[in-house]
């Protein structure tokens, strides 16, 4: 469903549901010129993420995961938030988007300005040493030189979660727990394969919620998990349903 029923429909959606959660993806990102996972363009076409994203990669071979973790994060650095992470920003002002879970690590919906933001796959704002554990902000690193090293000379580690590696508890238990309370989810930008996010726009649906994608394409969740799909990228999209929720006003 695409079109100005399809924003209206959502907008009327949201204004009626007592309790709004955002699911997102890479896809929110890509309009801030950072590219996402997957499909044309994807970082995985670049480099094969069970080869440079895992874990056990970065512990053997840190030097390998810097290649891929170097044009990913020279990318973060230079994004700004776009219109779709700031429009969820504005749904926050107006008291209808109670939190944010983010599979993203590029830390642009807090830079947007959300306050209740849950990094399911951390965030990379912080580098940590794995050896004595000192914390160093990806600011303060040019990436001209990689790997970024410690002052004790061990190779900083991204905070953000590598294939092989857990959810951290705490988002996992808060998101799987928003997820079963929401009457409303946004899912958007996400391909939807990744577990266990991907467990989550399906925890809202059982618990009764409507889901609603945003997306230029269909996923595997499609007309199954989701009620319906706006078909659009998220900067164009986002700020037109928003807009519609802010003209309908917050039925209490
Ligand atoms: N607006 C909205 N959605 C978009 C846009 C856009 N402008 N451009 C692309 N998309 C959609 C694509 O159609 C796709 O469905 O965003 C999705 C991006 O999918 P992925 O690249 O797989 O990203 P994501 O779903 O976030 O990946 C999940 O996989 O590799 C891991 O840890 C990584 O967090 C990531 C997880």
């Amino acid at each position: 469903m695409t079109g100005e029923e399809a924003i209206k429909r959502a907008a009327r959606d949201i204004a009626k549901a007592k309790r709004v959660v955002a699911f997102t993806g890479a896809g929110i990102s890509v309009e801030s010129e950072i590219a996402p996972f997957r499909g044309k363009g994807g970082l995985w076409e670049r480099y094969n993420p069970e080869e440079y994203a895992h874990i056990s990669t970065f512990r053997n071979n840190p030097e390998k995961s810097w290649q891929m973790l170097a044009d990913m994060l020279t990318h973060i650095k230079k994004a700004k938030p776009n219109p779709a992470h700031r429009a969820l920003a504005e749904l926050e002002k107006l008291r209808k988007l109670r939190c944010i879970i983010t599979q993203n690590v590029d830390n642009l919906h807090q830079k947007a300005g959300n306050t209740s933001v849950i990094d399911f796959h951390g965030n990379t704002r912080w580098l940590t040493c794995l050896e004595c554990g000192r914390k160093y902000k990806l600011d303060d690193f040019s990436l001209e030189e990689i790997p970024p090293r410690c002052e004790c000379r061990a190779v900083l580690k991204p905070d953000a979660v590598f294939f092989g590696e857990p959810i951290p508890m705490d988002a996992l238990r808060r998101s799987q727990e928003e997820a079963s309370k929401c009457d409303l989810m946004l899912v958007i930008g996400t391909s939807a394969v990744i577990q266990p996010a991907a467990s989550l726009p399906i925890i809202a649906k059982r618990a009764g919620a409507t889901v609603i994608e945003i997306n230029p394409e269909p996923t595997p969740i499609t007309g199954i998990v989701s009620d319906y799909l706006i078909e659009g990228k998220a900067g164009e999209v986002l700020p037109r349903i928003v807009e519609a929720v802010g003209k309908i006003g917050i039925r209490k």
